[in-house]
């Protein structure tokens, strides 16, 4: 494989030239930090067969999910790597009940929130697995962060992405002025630049749901999955493609263009996706690639969370998609 021109991750941060230096070199020393967390999760994932790594760590977390061993290892190294750049103000985990805090002498300015290892119901089974990250710039001016700092509107994001630990890992990313894709060359141990100003279909022909959950749906969501598998008028009936990680599912939508829904039903009231460390972040990229990105009726970006866990519905994808849903969901709401 010819190496002529290699734009690594470090590389392709310090070139962004549309931020001043100072700037520049905090996001590329953050990122050093997601890097690094992301070649550690990636790296147990791959050894979790030899290592006995796969399954359950015996504790729950507040969601009161049955916590998987890979899941604390991701975030152990998320929480070591993102410290260890003094960048970061505080944090949000999915793993982690409250807002967890930097050492002192060790605080720098933003504000990370991530989901350490999204879709762990799929790892035993070998099936694609990602993290996701949103940084924010913080807003206390003391030492001390506040609930002010984390309870965040998704429009104030400056950077947010997601690693997908699939056939190849990537981390796809977007510092507010497009999406970019950076492929893992593991001969050289860096994230090579493979996807540049990724974007996404007008309209797709994919939905991607979880059907087991449609007795519980409500009306809108009903109608309009039904409209799109219908034949009605000669149309295309949309595929179904559902792999049960966000960062999968979204990822596919991003390149294949098409819907990706987990809406509120009468099990999951408030759906059952978390603003801060999954909707948000992965709005902004969907945004970022023109797509949209919406509760049914608002805009996830426009969104402030109430609490660090908050759900939200989410329906996001190529934009004439989700609009016909907003549509849909007008109709019934
Ligand atoms: P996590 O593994 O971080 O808890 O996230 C799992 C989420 C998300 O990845 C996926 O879209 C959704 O759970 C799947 O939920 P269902 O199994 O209820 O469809
Ligand atoms: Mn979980
Ligand atoms: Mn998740
Ligand atoms: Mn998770």
């Amino acid at each position: 494989m010819s190496h002529t021109n290699l734009i690594t991750l470090n590389r392709w941060l310090l070139s962004e030239t549309h931020k001043d230096l100072a700037h520049r070199l905090e996001m590329a020393n953050l990122m050093q930090g997601i890097q690094l967390a992301c070649k550690i999760t990636n790296n147990a994932i791959k050894r979790a067969g030899f290592e006995q790594l796969f399954g359950l760590a015996g504790i729950t977390n507040v969601h009161s999910e049955d916590v998987k061993k890979l899941d604390i290892i991701a975030n152990d190294a998320f929480k070591m790597a993102l410290k260890s750049t003094r960048e970061v103000f505080c944090m949000v985990s999915e793993e982690e009940d409250s807002i967890i805090p930097v050492p002192e002498g060790q605080s720098g300015n933003f504000v990370i929130t991530f989901d350490p290892l999204d879709g762990s119901s799929n790892l035993d089974c070998n099936v694609s697995v990602g993290s996701i990250f949103g940084v924010w710039p913080k807003i206390s001016s003391d030492k001390n962060f506040s609930e002010k700092d984390v309870l965040r509107k998704g429009r104030d994001m400056i950077a947010s992405g997601y690693a997908l630990y699939g056939s190849a890992t990537m981390l796809v990313l977007t510092l507010g002025n497009g999406v970019f894709g950076f492929t893992l060359d593991n001969t050289v141990g860096e994230f090579i630049l493979t996807h540049s100003h990724m974007t996404i279909k007008h309209k797709g022909q994919i939905y991607s749901i979880n059907e087991g959950n449609s007795v519980y749906w409500d009306k809108s969501t009903q109608n309009y999955v039904n409209h799109i598998k219908s034949n009605e008028g000669g149309k295309t009936p949309y595929s179904s493609r559902y792999i049960g990680s966000m960062v999968s599912d979204v990822h596919r939508t991003l390149l294949y263009g098409g819907i990706f829904m987990y809406p509120a039903d009468s099990k999951s009231p408030q759906g059952k996706l978390r603003f801060l460390y999954e909707v948000a972040p992965l709005s902004f990229i969907v945004e970022q690639a023109g797509g949209k990105s919406s509760d049914g009726k608002t805009a996830c970006l426009d969104l402030v969370p109430k609490n660090i866990h908050q759900r939200n519905p989410v329906f996001m994808g190529s934009s004439h998609d989700v609009s016909l849903l907003e549509k849909f969901h007008a109709e019934h709401t």
